[in-house]
């Protein structure tokens, strides 16, 4: 029997993907909506569609998050004949959720989207909450608009195809959503922590992790809808991005000069946790037992971060140029207090970022 999960109107985790797709068709009509499907899961998507709906294939990878790509999505809306009362459809990961967003949000100045993630990282993070956007100039989203979708269809048994470093990346959101989730004031986010703490990481298994992808959407849906522009609570869902993205960043420059092979977004971001919850411990009294809890799941399932040392100060330049300071002169994270109680705009200093990142390389 179909089984599904309603966080509110707008998004749902469901065991029955045909279903909703047959919904979407009575509901919107089938010659209304179109699909951008990534290429990595076209293969298998593209049968669940082709027969109903005008499909097109996009490339994965940042590198296509881009203007061009954003103008063929455009020209194949126009192609389609979609008018405002149409519907895209935006199958994938964070990059066809992001720039099919925008694409949807420019299109004859708004048409109605939704997105069916399907990464892990997607479904509890980049689907939900309408933050969309293209790589522009060399920087990671810098054009976009936040556009949120009409729904967001989520289906957990996809999961079981996903490798495990996959399921990793996006485990480390749903941590990062624990930590910062008892202080909401929804029912989803109470023990949350605690839960994912308890959950068998090794195991991974679609069916288990269907309640706690339920609940971090929950908590994350929460957020977005008290603070939809991110001028206040949604920065709370930047922990670990300060030195998330840095430590990013710093992988691809070196992947690009051959030195090391990449890092997924949601193990930088299990980086960045952990030198954010060491700052949290030394300047806010934040309690020891979340880092050492982190800790020990980095080094068993995660592994330690390539970046070598001295790199160090590259780091520290790149979080000084960080979207989110309002100078460039500062480095802005959000800590904790507690777990579970996060505190905005914490502006920390060099000597500060440094020994954090020391902290972070000894382990
Ligand atoms: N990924 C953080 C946010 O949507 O605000």
């Amino acid at each position: 029997m179909q089984k599904k999960h309603y966080l509110c109107s707008l998004i749902m985790v469901t065991t029955d993907l045909h279903a909703e797709l047959d919904r979407l068709s009575v509901s919107y009509g089938a010659d209304r909506m179109v699909v951008l499907v990534a290429a990595s899961v076209a293969p298998v998507w593209q049968k669940f569609f082709s027969d109903r709906f005008r499909v097109l294939v996009l490339a994965d990878g940042e590198e296509n998050k881009s203007l061009d790509t954003l103008q063929r999505v455009w020209d194949f809306l126009f192609e389609a004949d979609i008018t405002r009362s149409g519907l895209l459809l935006c199958v994938g990961g964070g990059t066809v959720t992001d720039l099919g967003g925008l694409a949807a949000a420019t299109y004859k100045r708004g048409i109605h989207y939704i997105n069916i993630p399907t990464t892990l990282l997607a479904m509890v993070d980049a689907a939900v909450g309408g933050k969309t956007g293209i790589n522009y100039r060399g920087l990671k989203n810098a054009v976009g608009a936040f556009y949120p979708p009409v729904e967001t269809i989520v289906w957990p048994e996809w999961l079981s195809t996903l490798p495990a470093e996959q399921l990793l990346s996006g485990f480390a959101e749903m941590l990062k959503t624990g930590l910062l989730a008892d202080g909401q004031k929804i029912p989803q986010a109470e023990g949350l922590w605690q839960r994912l703490m308890q959950y068998d990481m090794e195991r991974m298994d679609p069916t288990e992790l269907t309640p706690l992808i339920a609940d971090c959407i929950a908590v994350k849906q929460y957020i977005v809808t008290a603070d939809p522009s991110e001028t206040g609570l949604r920065k709370t869902l930047n922990l670990g991005h300060t030195f998330g993205h840095a430590l990013e960043e710093t992988a691809f420059a070196e992947t690009k000069n051959g030195a090391q092979t990449g890092l997924l977004h949601g193990h930088a971001v299990l980086y960045g946790l952990i030198a954010e919850l060491y700052l949290s411990h030394t300047l806010l009294g934040c309690e020891r037992e979340a880092l050492q809890q982190l800790t020990q799941r980095m080094i068993h399932y995660y592994g330690r971060p390539a970046c070598k040392c001295t790199d160090r100060e590259r780091i520290i330049r790149l979080m000084h140029q960080d979207k989110k300071n309002e100078r460039a002169t500062e480095i802005n994270c959000t800590l904790l207090r507690s777990t579970g109680h996060p505190v905005i705009n914490q502006i920390i200093t060099d000597a500060q970022a440094d020994e954090a990142l020391e902290y972070l390389f000894s382990l």
